[in-house]
């Protein structure tokens, strides 16, 4: 390959990669995102009230307040949010959430499902792929099946009555490919 040619492809790729870095719609969510629900053309900023208790999840994006871009550019942006007795919660997960709402992302830390069940009786999330089961309530910890690790948890505030992204995620979004 030609020295100009190959200096093409690099500039190429830094441009490409600087694009994908840039683009708002596909970083992570930040501290100060709200979030609104997938789906939402109107893009309702969600409230705690909007997300039922201990039945199940709601599906979300994080949306920038300033220009209301939703972060939907990248499928390992897709949270679930659930609502449940804050003193039902362990330690840290309480300190993660905003009136017993608790953020995590959907996308399984096996081999990147998104996480497609809620098992009412057990308050567990589900991932049909491999069967792997989460408690959302303990972290997103693992409790069954091959995930390799928990759930990362999208810390969470309330502002103006609306949940927002406290925190960036605990752990980086991910998967390993088995
Ligand atoms: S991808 Fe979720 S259990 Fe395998």
């Amino acid at each position: 390959m030609s020295v100009d040619r190959r200096a093409l492809l690099l500039s190429a790729i830094g441009v490409s990669l600087g694009f994908a870095q840039d683009d708002p719609a596909s970083v992570r969510p930040k501290p100060g995102d709200l979030l609104t629900k997938v789906g939402d053309a109107g893009k309702t900023p969600l409230t705690p009230n909007d997300i039922p208790l201990a039945a199940g999840y709601t599906a979300a994006w994080a949306m920038d307040p300033a220009d209301n871009t939703v972060r939907s550019g990248s499928r390992l942006n897709q949270v679930l949010l659930l609502r449940f007795d804050p003193a039902s919660l362990a330690t840290t997960t309480r300190e993660h959430a905003a009136d017993g709402v608790v953020a995590y992302t959907s996308i399984c830390t096996h081999n990147g499902c998104d996480i497609d069940q809620w098992l009412a009786k057990e308050q567990q999330l589900f991932c049909s792929c491999h069967e792997s089961i989460f408690d959302p309530r303990d972290g997103g910890k693992v409790l069954d099946g091959p995930a390799p690790r928990a759930l990362p948890a999208l810390p969470l505030a309330i502002a103006d009555g609306a949940l927002v992204v406290a925190k960036p995620f605990t752990t980086p979004v991910g998967y390993e490919r088995g």
